[in-house]
């Protein structure tokens, strides 16, 4: 191992990471997810020569790097840099029992410094911002030729809001990636349904892929490409209770859940969308 190489595997050691990124030979960072299988479902265009792009809530920046990558322009990569401005269930950010939590999520949460190694290793141009999807405006921000969201709706209060500022920012076309609930997805495939959740997880709404797809056309765009169900797995940081801990969860949807996750990842959909009007 080169001295190069060793001192960027210490850096990457120091900090937390979201995403499995590949930053150079022999060198990955040990990500919460493993995004990287994704890509070959995502409806992302092969070419982005020359366009404008943003990445919605990008963490360590995996999707907008893969857009710069593909030829944009430019990548603004937009995200939230304090966990406390999360829009999570406030059970979730104040319960008791979520104390440990919310300092561990403190602690994991470190997308900027993250992004920032990322960024100069490999030599990108993609400019973080911190701000909210809430607070996209087309007379601050600009428009773009393309947006990509992945992996947020489910942490949001008002999904469909945020849908509609990405709608007022994007004169082109959108590209979003979401986690849906698995078993109303196979169970009812033409019904659009989301599960409140709003407790002490992270999360609001679990849609199934047709209630996603329906928050999206309400949210005011239309559907020109739809993928089928993929999962995103999960990556080397990833928390593994033991198997033998498993027969317990089977008892409960949540359970159920976390072996469905461990096994194969979680349950996403994909569209490519353009905005009406
Ligand atoms: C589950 S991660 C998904 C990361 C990445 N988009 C992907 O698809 O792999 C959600 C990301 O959204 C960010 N986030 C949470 N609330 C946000 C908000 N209101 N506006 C923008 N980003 C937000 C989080 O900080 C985190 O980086």
């Amino acid at each position: 191992m080169s001295v190069t190489t060793a001192t960027l595997t210490e850096r990457v050691a120091e900090r937390s990471w979201y995403h499995t990124l590949d930053l150079a030979p022999g060198v990955v960072t040990p990500g919460f997810f493993d995004t990287r299988p994704t890509v070959a479902h995502v409806p992302l265009p092969a070419d982005l020569t020359g366009l404008r792009c943003l990445d919605v809530g990008t963490w360590d920046g995996f999707w907008a790097f893969e857009m710069e990558r593909r030829g944009a322009a430019s990548v603004t990569a937009i995200d939230i840099e304090d966990p406390e401005r999360w829009d999570w269930p406030p059970q979730a950010r104040f319960g008791e029992t979520n104390e440990a939590r919310l300092a561990y999520l403190r602690t994991f949460k470190s997308g900027a410094s993250s992004f920032a190694l990322a960024r100069e290793v490999l030599g990108s141009q993609v400019e973080r911002v911190d701000c909210s999807v809430y607070d996209l405006d087309p007379d601050v921000h600009g428009r773009f030729d393309l947006v990509f969201m992945g992996s947020l709706l489910l942490h949001l209060r008002d999904p469909v809001r945020a849908l509609d500022r990405v709608r007022a920012v994007c004169s082109g076309e959108a590209v979003l990636a979401e986690s849906i609930e698995l078993f109303s997805t196979l169970a009812r495939p033409r019904t659009a349904t989301a599960r409140l959740e709003g407790l002490d997880q992270s999360w609001w709404w679990q849609p199934n892929a047709a209630g996603f797809r329906r928050m999206v056309r309400s949210a005011g765009f239309r559907i020109e490409e739809q993928t089928g169900l993929y999962f995103l797995p999960t990556g080397a940081a990833h928390p593994r209770p033991p198997l033998h801990t498993a027969w317990r969860e089977l008892a409960t949807s949540g359970g159920r859940e976390r072996i469905v996750t461990r096994v194969k990842g979680i349950p996403h959909t994909a569209v490519r969308a353009v905005p009406l009007g």
